[in-house]
């Protein structure tokens, strides 16, 4: 695969491509995503609850992101990485978001970043494609307005809701965002929303008719120890089980001197 751009990402809708996006969040999964074809990675700050054990993204930081973006761009030679801006890296003021935006390209190597919101956030998303920094927005369930929302509830059911999310998308686009993250809607709505909608929507609990999917990797990997993964989430892998066994193996080995053996030693 050549190297993946922004315009590379925005032609996929035109000839009909799907998007398969994955989150990474270090320099190893990122090589690995990379070597199988993934053409974008988005280093989310869900980083915080997958691999800080934050019950929400709210505390994730601009240095924390920097870190993260850092190493997953070390790891995509082909892949296009947008970075997230974390809760209040974004908010304060339009200054404030094109200066943190600035410091993930700058100092963590993404091609993009991603600003949740819609209508709220365009003048944001306004000012940082103005300086050259493309954009992917993210509406519906946005993971930051939990509080908001009560907890990761399912937007756009009701009639109005739908209409807010749909005018959420067009301010988006209008805006100058490259493409757009639709979470946890109904499959309906999202089809409409990417019909509207001349850039990609990638799509998360969003269902089938989004120009390209995204999940959370250590969700479909099955990387998590404890819990049952939400309904939208597909596993195609149970690592946990995979790593809990090679580790349960070496210590047996360690603990009964079977480790290291002869082909191990100098
Ligand atoms: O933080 C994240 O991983 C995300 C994706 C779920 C879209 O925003």
């Amino acid at each position: 695969m050549e190297k993946m751009t922004v315009p590379g990402i925005m032609g996929m809708k035109e000839k009909g491509i799907r998007i398969a996006a994955l989150t990474a969040y270090t320099y190893s999964m990122a090589r690995i995503l990379d070597s199988a074809g993934i053409p974008l990675v988005l280093v989310g700050d869900s980083v915080g609850m997958v691999e800080a054990g934050y019950t929400t993204t709210l505390p994730v930081t601009m240095d924390e992101m920097v870190y993260h973006t850092r190493a997953v761009s070390r790891g995509c030679r082909n892949a296009l990485v947008v970075a997230d801006m974390p809760f209040m890296s974004y908010q304060v003021s339009v200054e404030r978001a094109v200066e943190n935006a600035g410091r993930l390209v700058k100092e963590g190597g993404a091609g993009a970043v991603k600003v949740e919101g819609g209508v709220r956030t365009a003048a944001a998303i306004r000012a940082i494609t103005g300086i050259d920094i493309p954009v992917m927005g993210h509406i519906g369930l946005t993971p930051q307005s939990v509080h908001r929302m009560g907890g990761y509830r399912i937007q756009g059911r009701g009639r109005d809701d739908a209409r807010r999310l749909l005018d959420d998308a067009k301010a988006v686009e209008d805006a100058g965002a490259f493409s757009v993250v639709l979470e946890g809607m109904p499959a309906e709505l999202a089809r409409e929303i990417t019909a509207a909608l001349s850039i990609p929507t990638i799509g998360i609990g969003a269902g089938p008719c989004c120009d390209g999917q995204v999940l959370v990797l250590n969700d479909m990997l099955g990387l998590d120890c404890d819990g049952r993964p939400p309904k939208f989430v597909k596993r195609y892998a149970a690592l946990a089980e995979v790593i809990k066994g090679a580790v349960a193996e070496y210590k047996e080995e360690v603990m009964d001197g079977a480790f290291p053996s002869s082909e191990h030693c100098y």
